[in-house]
């Protein structure tokens, strides 16, 4: 069996966040545990970089497109390692044999009589990058952006979905694994209720010129989604790579609710239209809110996937996201919830169970893996890890991570509680007990092994660790591979083990909120913070930017400052009256000066320069002179503007 596991592809035009992590986590995960089973499997994630939205937000930054999606597929890139993600493949819509592959299937598809001209008058989403229908609108607004979609007229090519309708019907109907939980599946087969209609697939070169030209009409680009979608196919080589014979009857795409249509009715339309299997299954998830609140720029707490790896670590994420989200509702993030969930879980069941059993081991068995001598009194925690695993298998396999993740809870208290109805600090005080105590000592440590093998998936580098711990060899199959480690009893006496730090160091809640408290304060005052994804893009958030108030001045009066040969003290107008201090006394003669309309940073905090206090800081650039010395030039805007005016 194979399995080909994707994420959506990323608009370029914002950076990481959460709900991306938590996408591409959960695609990490399934990836590893469908290898962990012995199956052939390949990931792919990716960028999605053409269309309306991303030119708008290359505009606002004053690049070209092509320079803007450069810069946020390569963050994007940069992330995943950080949350130890690896894919086999990271697509890009702007990679050479997407494009090409996007237009041999609008060619087949035209060819084959499903797409046609049409003049189309509707209401369009820039958000949604699609033309809504009335029925979707909520209050004349689109539900997802909130924003009253902007009415279009033009000519357009179609795609006959409407030709497809019945088919997808019959195959959802057919295919109860094909869109899952049920609540999604259930969701379209009452969308497709109503008559479907057909989907304009392209934008005119006129409106857009950021995208595929139709092989047909280069007077037009492709739809976004048309081009999107599309990307399953390139990545594993469709048509005749060998990798597409392989890996496409297991596809899977992992999505939010967000992009349930395009993935669940014009996705497999496509598909037949251009003669292609459908996938085998789609899996929706819901969203992250911050604090109950939706993430969202403006509201300014979304929450950065690498600021999450520097306070808690990659594991803790990863295990936290997994377990907190009922996979297909929507959960709520807050930093109390990470630390609760880090400390409880983590530190205290798995690490304490992992230390203690160790720490015993070293004292009692000499650091070494001792030879059980009965099971008598234990078939309860071999009982326990079998039902565990039947449940971890069957519950991964069904994205039900949190669940998977309880069982594996259920099974480490079982552990713990092992130890306290044992009590092998008693049994060692008597020699006669030994056995006995061989015994309870060897199925802690196989319990850990067994918690290794299956956490894998989840944590990798804390099961690379537990590994290290308990002496086994990077390729020992009984903790790499679940067909050759799920049976009880594989660990060997005699195995020694290795010395290992804590696995998670618990985090004091008290100095975590001090932090926090600081952290806002900070954000608060415009501080720039460093932080690993400050250093990555070097660049500050438009937030950050905002703080800064930049304003027109009319400079009115200007006089030396005594006794300095730098400063000109400057009288201007903000529209209030102001003095300021300026260090260009080598370059303007103050008479050159005053009448100017100059920029000022208007909210610095005043400062006292040679006894005058400056109320804010004029703008000037730097440059060389003729004379190859440092010269300043005042910064002012071209032609007349009211003093006080804001630059923005
Ligand atoms: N480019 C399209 C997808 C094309 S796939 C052929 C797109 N991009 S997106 O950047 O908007 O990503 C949407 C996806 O990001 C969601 O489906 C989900 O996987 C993830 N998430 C974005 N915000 C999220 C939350 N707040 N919560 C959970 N997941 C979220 O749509």
């Amino acid at each position: 069996m194979t399995t080909y596991i994707t994420t959506p592809i990323y608009y370029v035009n914002s950076q990481p966040h959460l709900g991306h992590a938590y996408t591409t986590i959960v695609a990490d995960t399934y990836n590893r545990f469908r290898r962990l089973c012995g199956e052939d499997v390949r990931f792919q994630t990716g960028t999605d970089e053409h269309g309306d939205k991303i030119v708008e937000a290359a505009e606002k930054e004053g690049l070209k497109p092509r320079e803007y999606v450069d810069k946020i597929s390569r963050l994007f890139r940069q992330t995943w390692p950080l949350l130890n993600v690896a894919c086999d493949r990271f697509i890009r819509t702007t990679d050479e044999d997407h494009m090409n592959l996007v237009r041999v299937i609008l060619q087949r598809v035209y060819d084959g009589g499903d797409i046609y001209f049409d003049r189309y008058s509707g209401l369009y989403c820039t958000g949604c990058e699609r033309f809504l229908i009335e029925r979707e609108l909520v209050d004349g607004k689109c539900p997802d952006h909130q924003v009253v979609p902007r009415e279009i007229t033009e000519q357009n090519y179609f795609f006959r979905m409407s030709r497809y309708q019945q088919q997808l019907i019959d195959h959802i109907k057919n295919n109860p694994e094909f869109i899952t939980p049920e609540r999604y599946r259930n969701e379209v087969l009452s969308f497709l209720e109503e008559p479907l209609e057909d989907l304009c697939i392209s934008r005119p070169v006129s409106r857009l010129d950021w995208g595929i030209r139709l092989p047909f009409d280069d007077r037009y680009v492709t739809y976004v989604w048309f081009d999107a979608l599309i990307n399953y196919l390139t990545g594993i080589g469709y048509p005749d790579s060998p990798d597409f014979k392989r890996f496409w009857e297991g596809a899977e795409h992992l999505i939010a609710k967000d992009i349930l249509k395009p993935h669940a009715i014009y996705w497999p339309t496509m598909l037949m239209a251009a003669g292609v299997p459908l996938y085998k299954k789609l899996h929706v998830h819901g969203y992250w809110n911050v604090d109950e609140t939706k993430m969202s720029k403006s509201i300014g707490n979304v929450v950065r996937p690498a600021e999450l790896v520097d306070a808690y670590g990659t594991d803790t994420l990863r295990y936290f996201t997994l377990r907190e989200m009922s996979f297909g509702l929507d959960a709520s993030f807050s930093s109390e919830a990470i630390v609760a969930r880090k400390n409880a879980d983590l530190a205290n069941d798995l690490g304490n169970l992992f230390s203690r059993s160790v720490s015993m081991v070293n004292k009692y068995c000499d650091g070494m893996v001792p030879e059980p001598a009965d099971t008598d009194g234990d078939s309860e925690l071999e009982e326990t890890a079998a039902v565990m695993l039947e449940k971890y298998r069957k519950a991964f396999g069904d994205f039900q991570f949190h669940k998977g993740l309880m069982a594996i809870w259920d099974f480490v208290s079982m552990a713990n509680r092992y130890i306290v109805q044992n009590e092998p600090w008693a049994l060692a005080k008597n020699e006669a007990s030994r056995p006995r105590l061989n015994t309870v000592i060897y199925h802690l440590m196989e319990s850990l092994r067994l918690l290794c093998l299956v956490l894998r998936p989840v944590m990798p580098e804390t099961a690379s660790r537990m590994q290290y711990g308990l002496g086994l060899a990077e390729d020992d199959k009984t903790v790499v591979s679940l067909p050759d480690g799920e049976t009880w009893g594989l660990l060997v006496p005699g195995t020694v083990l290795n010395r290992i730090d804590v696995l998670f160091p618990r985090i004091d809640v008290r100095k975590e909120k001090a932090a926090k408290k600081e952290q806002t304060k900070k954000k608060e005052s415009g501080v720039k913070e460093g932080g690993r994804e400050g250093e990555l893009e070097g660049v500050i958030t438009f937030e950050q930017f905002q703080n800064v108030e930049l304003r027109v001045a009319r400079v009115v009066h200007a006089e030396r400052v005594p006794k300095s040969d730098r400063l000109l003290k400057l009288e201007i107008v903000v529209p209030e009256n102001r003095t300021i201090v300026a260090g260009i006394a080598d370059f303007y003669q103050p008479e050159e000066v005053v009448g100017r309309s100059v920029i000022v940073v208007a909210n610095l905090k005043p400062a006292q320069l040679m006894g005058v206090r400056s109320q804010g800081m004029i703008l000037a650039a730097k440059t060389k002179g003729e004379d190859g010395k440092d010269r300043l030039v005042l910064a002012s805007v071209a032609g007349d503007v009211e003093p006080g005016s804001r630059v923005a």
